[in-house]
């Protein structure tokens, strides 16, 4: 037995799967799905085979000629990896799975009408990144493997569902089509069912498997991007103006990087709950409604979840430990992006903002330096526990290391032969640092690679931020604690990110009174732009200025971004003598906590279970 990944049971002596074909039924009174996984594997293959699931249950593993059934064993739940699904094969090169997901699955979440903009019809949606399509279905879910698949979703037939797939066809169910497919019994094919199928030709990893249900609508933005969003009119129009230039960055991002490959880019706004800023689901991104700013400061986002077209979803991290395969280089990458589209002072702003993060996250980490590593060993870590900005941001400073080192126009050659090399394939970071000593030779003795990959902390060549704007900003965060205020004309001009660095900025050391001095002249605390606006109540709650708790509890309430989550019920509970807050924050938590996504909720537990 060999495993390959320490987060999954795929066995490297087994075979892989090449394809899979699913059958969903949505049971929406249940939130459960009652399905069909046809796993088709690249050769056959006889004895044991392993698959990851977690919460499933399997009814029964059948041969799909003979429909014989074939013995199988699911293991005890094993905590981080979930269960293992043992199937004994003959000779088999596929097999097929019929089981039901629960309804408290980590991947989903099951959204009641009143939990919904429009208050009329349910929702679901999937978040499967790091390790949760385990929860959909059962899957070698490590990102070493490149799965194509196709997906028949059985919906009531009020609402439509989108895949991060190419979608096929939307047509009522077929008689008998259940017993074929070993799915949803009788139901399948009652009145006011719909199906709707999609296929997925290109070979992805199972992390970016997706789907959303619900009362959809959209907007077409440019000639490959539609805006999928509730079948509300304000609110596809806010998305559809706030994402009005995604074309050009998607023609910037095929200059720097080579054929957008994935044909369509569309963009789902999901409800506020969705847990995270944006994923990129191939194909179609999905996107946290925080975004929606007004400004088109939101589009850093989808630059973001874009850039991961080239770097993430083409070549791929092939085990967690080197996340920083996927997000250093797709900050790299965001922030080429922006520069173009945006101009070079929003790039510095937001490479101000990362550096701040990166030294915060350091900070943060100083008991467990493990984690400021960019490549780092997590034998028993839950991903979702030691999430940092440090693969973004030291893995942005490590790739910005080298350009500096080769000048730009190397690095940008380097950078499209490098995905055009290893496109479609799942790789570690000894792969990536192969590839760059044998295309820019003698990089080693130039900058220690082994220091920037395997050692803990910012290098020393590492550089702040030099552009005029951040250091005007950091200098005048400085100042704050003197007394200095700034002057109206001083922000005139200013946005969410500069606010957002200023923030960030201020020493730790301020008065309560000085906060809330800022605060009465420039409303921060109510900003409709989260990022300020947490920043903003995350330092007040550090420096102990109760003003503010009714805003934290309303916000907490409101969104379940884990990125405003994380910081906010992390200053309320750590740190010692702080009852008060630490009540107040598992009060707010019992009450938030069915509105959360499951991995959101699981976060929050095990940040309030290392502080209580
Ligand atoms: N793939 C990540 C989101 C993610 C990370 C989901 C880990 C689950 C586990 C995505 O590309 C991302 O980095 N999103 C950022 C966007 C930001 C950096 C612009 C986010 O959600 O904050
Ligand atoms: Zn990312």
């Amino acid at each position: 037995m060999a495993p390959i990944d320490p987060h999954s049971f795929t066995d490297s002596t087994q075979p892989s799967t090449s394809h899979i074909s699913l059958s969903l039924y949505f049971d929406f009174s249940s939130s459960i799905i009652h399905a069909s996984a046809l796993i088709s594997l690249t050769n056959p293959h006889s004895g044991p085979f392993f698959l990851d699931t977690r919460s499933l249950s399997i009814d029964s593993v059948i041969d799909p000629q003979s429909k014989t059934p074939i013995p199988f064993s699911l293991s005890e739940n094993v905590p981080i990896k979930g269960s293992q699904l043992s199937v004994s094969l003959s000779n088999h090169s596929s097999f097929l799975v019929t089981y039901t997901t629960s309804p408290s699955s980590t991947a989903l979440q099951w959204l009641n009408p009143l939990q919904t903009f429009n208050k009329a019809y349910p929702f679901v949606y999937t978040q499967c990144h790091a390790i949760h399509a385990r929860a959909v279905f059962p899957c070698q879910d490590t990102p070493a493997m490149r799965i194509r698949y196709s997906a028949r979703l059985n919906i009531p037939d009020q609402l439509s569902a989108v895949m991060a797939a190419r979608h096929v066809e939307r047509c009522r169910p077929i008689n008998n089509e259940a017993e074929e497919l070993a799915c949803g019994n009788s139901s399948w094919s009652a009145p006011g069912r719909m199906v709707e199928e999609f296929v997925m030709e290109q070979p992805v990893p199972p992390y970016l498997f997706a789907f959303a249900i619900g009362e959809l609508g959209n907007r077409e933005v440019g000639p490959r991007t539609r805006v999928f969003a509730e079948a509300a009119p304000e609110l596809l129009d806010a998305a559809a103006r706030e994402f009005a230039g995604t074309e050009d960055m998607i023609k910037q991002g095929e200059k720097l990087f080579g054929k957008y490959e994935w044909e369509r880019f569309d963009l789902l706004v999901l409800p506020p709950s969705f847990p995270v800023g944006g994923m990129e689901n191939p194909r179609m991104v999905f996107l946290t409604p925080t975004q929606i700013k007004g400004d088109a400061s939101g589009a850093q986002v989808v630059a973001h979840e874009l850039a991961h077209s080239w770097t993430g979803n083409l070549i791929t991290n092939k085990t967690n430990e080197h996340f920083w395969l996927n997000e250093g280089f797709t900050t790299y990458a965001e922030r080429r992006i922006v520069e173009v589209v945006q101009g070079e002072k929003r790039a510095a702003l937001s490479i101000g903002i990362g550096w701040r993060g990166l030294n915060d996250e350091v900070e943060r980490f100083k008991d467990n330096m493990e984690f400021t590593k960019l490549i780092n060993n997590q034998e028993g870590i839950d991903p979702d526990d030691v999430y940092s900005q440090v693969p973004y941001e030291k893995g942005f400073q490590f790739l910005l290391r080298i350009e500096r080192q080769v000048g730009r126009p190397t690095f940008d050659e380097f950078l499209k032969k490098y995905i055009a090399t290893f496109k479609f394939k799942s790789i570690d970071t000894e792969t990536f640092i192969d590839f760059l000593k044998a295309n820019i030779p003698g990089i080693e003795t130039q900058i220690d690679l082994k220091l920037w990959t395997e050692g803990t902390g910012i290098p020393p060549d590492a550089h702040e931020p030099d552009s005029s704007v951040y250091k005007m900003i950091v200098t005048l965060g400085n100042e704050f604690k003197n007394g200095r205020i700034l002057r109206e004309d001083e922000v005139a001009d200013w946005q969410g990110q500069e606010w957002e660095l200023y923030l960030k900025n201020l020493p730790k050391s301020i008065e309560a009174s000085q906060l809330v001095g800022l605060d009465s002249r420039y409303r921060l605390s109510e900003s409709k732009d989260y990022e300020v606006k947490v920043a903003f109540l995350q330092r007040a709650i550090a420096i102990g200025c109760r003003d503010y708790y009714n805003e934290v509890e309303k916000t907490l309430k409101e969104i379940g971004r884990m990125r405003y989550l994380r910081p906010l019920y992390t200053a309320l509970v750590q740190g010692n003598g702080k009852e008060e807050d630490k009540v107040f924050a598992k009060r707010i938590f019992s009450e938030a906590r069915e509105f959360y996504h499951p991995i959101a909720q699981g976060v929050v537990e095990s940040i309030l279970a290392k502080h209580l």
